[in-house]
């Protein structure tokens, strides 16, 4: 993984290490995505709500989506939950399960969380940018759904 990368992850320790509310933690943790890596244009956690197979929205940094409750399998946080499987869709466009948020969007990663090997979150990142995400983006975001994972 590139240096960037590995300072970054640096600072998702220190936010963690720092403690507090959860909320404020994963909030903290969108905003340093946000800002140090440009083609990460909205950042936030979704979180398993228990029994229902449903994601909801938590801390996000970004335009406000309307996707504030989605069901397991439907759009890309949907098919990522249920495959419990990161999911990288290159061109949003021609993904016919997908859920818009803004037209600006272009590709999109998400990552699952597992706490105690239950899933239990997600991370989910869009970019501006077509196939924005390489493989030291999958390592960053993996990296950081394991660290922030007791937290869920
Ligand atoms: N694009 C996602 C919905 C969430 S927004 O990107 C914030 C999807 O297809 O599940």
């Amino acid at each position: 993984m590139n240096e960037k990368y590995e300072t970054i992850l640096e600072k998702v320790e220190t936010i963690l290490d720092a403690g507090g509310e959860r909320d404020a933690q994963l909030q903290a943790i969108c905003e340093l995505l946000d800002a140090e890596v440009l083609h990460y244009d909205w950042v936030g956690f979704y979180l398993v709500e228990p029994g229902t197979r449903t994601l909801v929205l938590g801390p996000f940094v970004g335009e406000p989506t309307e996707h504030v409750r989605i069901p397991f399998g439907k759009g890309v946080c949907g098919q990522a939950a249920e495959s419990e499987q990161t999911v990288v869709v290159e061109d949003v466009s021609a993904e016919d399960n997908y859920l818009s948020c803004s037209a600006n969007v272009r590709s999109e990663m998400v990552v699952p969380i597992f706490t105690s090997g239950e899933l239990a979150g997600e991370l989910d990142i869009d970019s501006h940018e077509p196939s924005a995400f390489d493989n030291d983006d999958a390592e960053l975001l993996e990296r950081i759904a394991s660290m922030v994972s007791e937290l869920l």
